[in-house]
């Protein structure tokens, strides 16, 4: 059974990590429409990535005999004109999606919610490894120069490490 504040917050996240994935797959677009194969590729794969952070949640407070709620979800927005704004403006959100996780186990952990902490610890380590990864697009991107993108775009896949759980 998970408490009322436990069942909200969750409910709060599922609505976070869906609005990730269509931030994520507007930013994919504006990359194919910019001509960016390769990174247009990285975003459709993060976009993937959200969603089933989202459906995790989903199944989640579910099993807990929890109600998960399905929302609207925002239009997502970005204003980005360079392929390093755009990087920021992921990161920037890999870094509110991070605090919203904390915010989580702070929670949990006032409940005293031992199995929600235990499972969230997933999404903990999860959130280590986006901002690891899109703090290294970052390096490898002032590494060619934005002068270079043609080299960036046609490796930044080989940058991505799967997710926990992908493809195993
Ligand atoms: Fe689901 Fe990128 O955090």
């Amino acid at each position: 059974m998970l408490s009322k504040k436990v069942e909200n917050i969750l409910n709060k996240q599922i609505e976070k990590e869906g609005y990730s994935s269509n931030l994520y797959l507007a930013m994919a677009s504006w990359a194919e429409n910019e001509g960016y194969k390769g990174i247009s590729d990285w975003l459709y794969a993060q976009t993937e990535e959200e969603r089933m952070h989202m459906l995790k949640f989903i199944s989640y407070i579910n099993e807990k005999d929890g109600k998960a709620i399905i929302p609207a979800f925002e239009k997502p927005v970005f204003k980005v004109k360079t392929v390093k704004e755009l990087f920021d403006a992921v990161l920037k959100h890999e870094k509110f999606i991070t605090a919203s996780i904390n915010d989580i186990v702070e929670l949990v952990l006032q409940e005293k919610d031992f199995s929600t902490y235990s499972w969230v610890q997933w999404f903990v380590t999860e959130q280590i490894e986006e901002e690891a990864n899109v703090r290294a697009i970052l390096d490898k991107l002032k590494l060619v120069g934005e002068a270079n993108l043609y080299l960036f775009d046609r490796d930044i896949m080989t940058l991505r490490t799967p997710a926990a759980g992908e493809g195993a």
